[in-house]
């Protein structure tokens, strides 16, 4: 529905021609029959700070980050939760007392999914990748319960920082695993995959044996089934893809915007549709 007072939502981001979001949350609003519209503004890094001072003083009610601005925008906030202090990233920009604040709704929705599926959090998990992604995932299996972490990253580096990050805000140890010696964990365990890796429906992260794997996340959404997860089917490993996290993260948005989780099953049949 769109009226002469229509509100505006919308995803910050550049470029935004991969995101369905415009799709999941229009969809959502045609069915609720909400008086609102989701655009896509793509902002390109050199105009970043410029075109968020001007967005503030649209009428704009909320929005939603993605890459490369997700740390660049906690600058322009008010305040930020508690969470997204710790990823160091927002991806939900709402209004609340004429402040804008910021949250990250990825650790959320990624939470959520791990709640539904029961994951037995006596297992230890191996996170593949230490970028933006990584650190909402890391934050995650920690509220969940998860006790052995380990991490691994092409760039040993970022991987250590996360590790000293959680050390020092949660006192958790996270071990890391040097990139080139993944494979030789012999553990049962549950990987995680947050790389890139994937997202052309050629490459894996995970060239090793199945054998000590217990189940096997891949946060990519598109491809539905990346190589990593195909591996995982022909060695009878289960296996989840990142649409649901996808999904809660926007309907988590919703809570921040209405004050209601956003529905599930609407976005998640539009998505569909679509990938
Ligand atoms: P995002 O916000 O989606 O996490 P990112 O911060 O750019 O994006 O992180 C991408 C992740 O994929 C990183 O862990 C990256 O490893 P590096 O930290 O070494 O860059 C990982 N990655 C991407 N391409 C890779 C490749 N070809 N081999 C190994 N790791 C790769």
């Amino acid at each position: 529905m769109v009226s002469p007072s229509t509100k505006l939502y919308g995803l910050i981001g550049y470029p935004l021609g991969h995101s369905i979001s415009f799709y999941i949350h229009n969809a959502a609003f045609r069915a609720l029959s909400i008086d609102a519209l989701y655009i896509n503004i793509p902002i390109e890094p050199e105009s970043f700070s410029k075109a968020i001072l001007g967005i503030k003083y649209l009428p704009i009610y909320g929005l939603n980050v993605t890459i490369p601005h997700k740390e660049r925008i906690i600058d322009f906030l008010d305040e930020i939760s508690v969470i997204s202090k710790l990823i160091g990233a927002v991806n939900t920009v709402y209004l609340e007392e004429n402040k804008w604040k910021g949250e990250n709704t990825d650790f959320g929705g990624f939470l959520e999914t791990l709640k539904e599926l029961k994951l037995d959090k006596d297992l230890p998990c191996l996170i593949l990748g230490a970028g933006g992604a990584a650190r909402a995932v890391v934050y995650a299996v920690i509220e969940y319960g998860f006790k052995e972490i380990y991490l691994t990253n092409r760039t040993y580096g970022r991987a250590e920082r996360i590790a000293e990050e959680v050390k020092k805000n949660k006192n958790i140890e996270i071990k890391i695993i040097p990139w080139q010696e993944r494979h030789k964990v012999d553990e049962k365990l549950i990987l995680i995959n947050t790389t890139s890796i994937g997202l052309d429906g050629k490459s894996t992260p995970w060239n090793g044996n199945f054998k000590s794997i217990a189940f096997v996340y891949d946060i990519i959404y598109n491809p539905k089934e990346t190589p990593l997860l195909s591996l995982a089917k022909e060695n009878n490993v289960p296996f989840k893809n990142g649409l649901d996290m996808l999904i809660y993260q926007a309907c988590l948005s919703w809570n921040k915007w209405f004050g209601f989780i956003g529905p599930f099953e609407i976005m998640k049949r539009e998505a569909e549709k679509l990938l």
